[in-house]
C-alpha cells in the first residue's frame, strides 16, 4: 500500500458551485482539495492517487472493486457529502480497512419542502401556468387543481426528512399515515398516525417515499403496491430512484391509476443527472417516456440543494476529515 497525504482530498463529480462552497473552508483549515469532475469509478479510481480522503457525491459507484483499487492507493477514508450510502459497498470498506463518513443531517427541511414544492405543482400546475401566462394565455382549462386541507398523505420512512414532511403535511391541514420499522412515538397525535404499508397504499391521495435504499425497500413501489393504491394517487420520491421500479410506474401511469408522479430522483439517474445533457440525444427510453406524462414532474436531485443545507453539507463533510485527521470521532462512523 502506498503512503498518501493527509491533507489531500481526491474530490470526485466536482461542480463549481462544490468549489465555491468547499474551497475556502478547505484553506482555512490547511486542506488541499484536488477537484475532479469525473465520477468515482472503476476507471476513475486511480485518480485518488496521493489522496488519504475521497470524497464522493450519490452518484460516484464505490464498489468492491473501487474499493479495492483505491486502498491500492494508501486511500484510508470515504467522505461522502450526502446523507445516503447506498452506493458505497460499507462491508468492502470495512475489509479493506477504509473508514466511512456521511453528512447524516444537514437540513432535511430542505428535502422536505422540495417535496411538496413537487406536490404543490403537480396539484396547482404551476409550470404551464407559468407558460401559459408569460404567452398572454389566461385560459384556466386544464388548471383545475384538488384542495390539499383534508387529504390523506403516506409518508414512508420517518427519520429526519420524513418528519420534517409530517409537520408541513399536518401545517396544510392533511391527515397523515406513517409507515416506518422503527416508529417514532413523539410524532403520534390525533392527525397522524403509523399504520401498516398496506393500509397506507389503501388510503392515502398521496405518497411521500422517505425512507433509504437498500435490500428491503428496493422497488417497494412496484406493480403490486400500486395495485393497492387509490386510483388517481400522486407518488413522490425524493429519496433514491431504486425505491421505484420505473416500468410499472409508467404502466400505472398509462392505465391511469396513478393520477400524478413528482421525482427529485430516478433509478438510472447517475448515467443522467448533473449534467447539461441539452445538445445530445438521451438513450434511456424509460426515463424518455415518464417525461412525456402531461402530469410528471421531474428534477435532477435539487432536493438538497439550499445554500442553507450545501453549507452544512460543506462544514460537517471537512469536520468528518479533520476529526479523522486527529482521531477524534466522525460522523456515523462505520469502521
Ligand atoms: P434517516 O436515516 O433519518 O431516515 C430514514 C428512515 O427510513 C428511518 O426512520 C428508517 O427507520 C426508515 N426505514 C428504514 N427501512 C424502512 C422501510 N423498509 N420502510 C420504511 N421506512 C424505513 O434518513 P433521512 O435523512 O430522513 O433521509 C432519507 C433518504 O432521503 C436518504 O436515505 C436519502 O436517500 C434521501 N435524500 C435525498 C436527498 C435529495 O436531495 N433528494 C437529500 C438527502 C437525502
Amino acid at each position: 500500500m502506498r503512503s498518501a497525504d493527509a491533507s489531500r482530498i481526491a474530490f470526485f463529480s466536482s461542480k463549481r458551485y462544490d468549489q465555491e462552497m468547499f474551497e475556502p473552508l478547505a484553506q482555512a483549515s490547511k486542506l488541499h482539495i484536488d477537484f475532479k469532475e469525473p465520477r468515482l469509478d472503476q476507471t476513475t479510481a486511480p485518480l485518488a492517487a496521493g489522496a488519504k480522503h475521497v470524497c464522493v457525491f450519490v452518484n460516484d459507484e464505490v464498489n468492491t472493486s473501487v474499493v479495492e483499487q483505491l486502498a491500492s492507493l494508501g486511500v484510508e477514508h470515504i467522505a461522502l457529502r450526502c446523507a445516503g450510502y447506498n452506493n458505497v459497498d460499507i462491508e468492502s470498506c470495512r475489509a479493506a480497512g477504509i473508514r466511512v463518513s456521511h453528512v447524516p443531517t444537514y437540513s432535511p427541511e430542505a428535502v422536505a419542502e422540495h417535496a411538496m414544492a413537487l406536490i404543490l405543482t403537480l396539484n396547482r400546475k404551476m409550470h404551464k401556468a407559468y407558460n401559459r401566462v408569460k404567452e398572454g394565455n389566461f385560459a384556466l382549462q386544464g388548471l383545475l387543481g384538488f384542495t390539499m386541507h383534508g387529504k390523506t398523505i403516506g409518508i414512508i420512512g420517518t427519520g429526519n426528512i420524513g418528519k420534517a414532511f409530517v409537520r408541513i403535511a399536518l401545517g396544510f391541514g392533511c391527515k397523515v399515515l406513517c409507515f416506518d420499522p422503527y416508529p417514532d412515538p413523539s410524532i403520534i397525535s390525533p392527525n397522524c398516525q403509523y399504520v401498516e404499508l398496506s393500509e397506507l397504499f389503501a388510503k392515502s391521495d398521496i405518497i411521500s417515499l422517505h425512507c433509504p435504499l437498500m435490500p428491503q425497500t428496493q422497488h417497494i413501489i412496484n406493480t403490486d403496491s400500486i395495485a393497492q393504491m387509490k386510483p388517481g394517487v400522486m407518488v413522490i420520491n425524493t429519496s433514491r430512484g431504486g425505491l421505484i421500479d420505473t416500468a410499472a410506474l409508467i404502466k400505472g401511469l398509462k392505465s391511469k391509476h396513478i393520477g400524478f408522479v413528482g421525482l427529485d430522483v430516478y433509478e438510472m439517474e447517475s448515467e443522467l443527472f448533473f449534467r447539461d445533457r441539452s445538445c445530445e440525444v438521451i438513450q434511456d427510453d424509460l426515463f424518455q417516456r415518464l417525461s412525456t406524462f402531461h402530469n410528471v414532474l421531474i428534477t435532477g436531485h435539487q432536493g438538497f440543494f439550499t445554500i442553507e443545507a450545501v453549507t452544512e453539507i460543506a462544514n460537517t463533510t471537512l469536520a468528518n476529515i479533520l476529526n479523522l485527521n486527529q482521531g477524534q470521532p466522525v460522523a456515523a462512523r462505520f469502521l
